[in-house]
């Protein structure tokens, strides 16, 4: 009997970045790593380490485990591989609006590909992990890095991936608590006033035509939004005080990262002000009685890569 196995690292992503809801995300530099064996006979040997290992399901649960059936079934190969050793070494931080599951099923999808000797192309793989996850802001930028524009036109979904003229450094706080994308979802409303949506469309074609050219001025207020984080304000204690203090402290704005409850303030490298833009956030948050840490970013220009591949050992 003989194993394939191959490891694939994946870049934490952030959704929305204000105004984007569901359709803009940045690619970041933190990680995670994992490592697959697919085998012909039957059996889930599932580790994880590192950020939330002790909430990562270890059996058919698993969330890059489904992702890996998925990718098998479209390849119509899955009654030749029916069992996987899949070890997870974790950076990103679990349900904090990093896209840790995003990174889950991009991982899964890249590294089942890989060991199929790549039936599917990038694209195919957005189209998956979208299939999978439901909207592709998470995914997009996890498997093409950098900055992504993407639209789902009656299923068919379409990335633009392109790296801003603007350098830019990201200032994430990640607060003492989690918040599941689901719970962060059912508040918003099913219908919103036109205003709102105007509002939306124009900042964030501003924010993306501003870093397309590198026009620093035009993203003065390119990160406001008002489709989704008013609703969800309730759920993050001061943030929008959190992002008042980001912009005080130089920031051009600051934003949910994905669902929450991460912050995200986007920082123009010359102004070399990150420490600044993270105690100013870090204190704003204090002063709700929310403790959080920063993390400090940029973008990641890869995606997700496969790093190593080992075949046909013998067992
Ligand atoms: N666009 C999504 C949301 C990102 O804001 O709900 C979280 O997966």
């Amino acid at each position: 009997m003989s194993e394939h196995s191959v490891r694939v690292r994946v870049p934490a992503t952030s959704a929305n970045l204000g105004p984007g809801f569901d359709a803009l995300g940045i690619a970041c530099t933190l990680y995670n790593e994992m490592t697959l064996t697919l085998m012909h006979e039957k059996g889930l040997h599932i580790s994880a380490r590192g950020e939330g290992a002790l909430y990562i399901p270890s059996d058919s649960r698993n969330i890059v485990w489904k992702s890996i059936q998925y990718i098998l079934e479209r390849a119509g190969r899955a009654d030749e591989f029916q069992g996987a050793k899949i070890r997870m070494s974790n950076r990103i931080p679990l349900s904090r609006g990093l896209g840790s599951s995003a990174t889950a099923i991009v991982a899964g999808l890249t590294a089942a590909n890989a060991l199929l000797d790549c039936p599917f192309d990038r694209h195919d793989i957005l189209q998956l992990a979208t299939d999978i996850e439901g909207h592709p802001d998470n995914v997009a930028p996890a498997i093409y890095g950098g900055f992504t524009v993407n639209t789902v036109t009656r299923g068919h979904v379409e990335c633009f991936s392109f790296l801003p003229r603007i350098f830019l450094r990201f200032v994430v706080m990640v607060p003492d608590f989690y918040l599941s994308t689901k719970s962060a979802r059912q508040v918003l409303p099913a219908k919103v006033p036109r205003s709102d949506a105007v509002f939306n469309i124009s900042h964030a074609a501003m924010m993306v035509a501003a870093l397309a050219r590198g026009s620093e001025k035009h993203l003065e207020n390119a990160f406001e939004d008002a489709l989704h984080q008013t609703y969800r304000a309730p759920l993050i204690p001061g943030m929008f005080d959190v992002f008042a203090a980001a912009k005080k402290a130089g920031a051009y704005g600051a934003a949910l990262s994905g669902a929450g409850p991460c912050l995200i303030a986007f920082v123009p490298e010359h102004r070399k002000c990150t420490e600044d833009v993270a105690a100013a956030m870090q204190e704003a948050f204090r002063a709700h009685d929310v403790e959080a840490r920063p993390l400090h970013l940029r973008l990641d220009t890869k995606g997700a890569r496969v790093l190593r591949r080992r075949e046909a050992i013998t067992k």
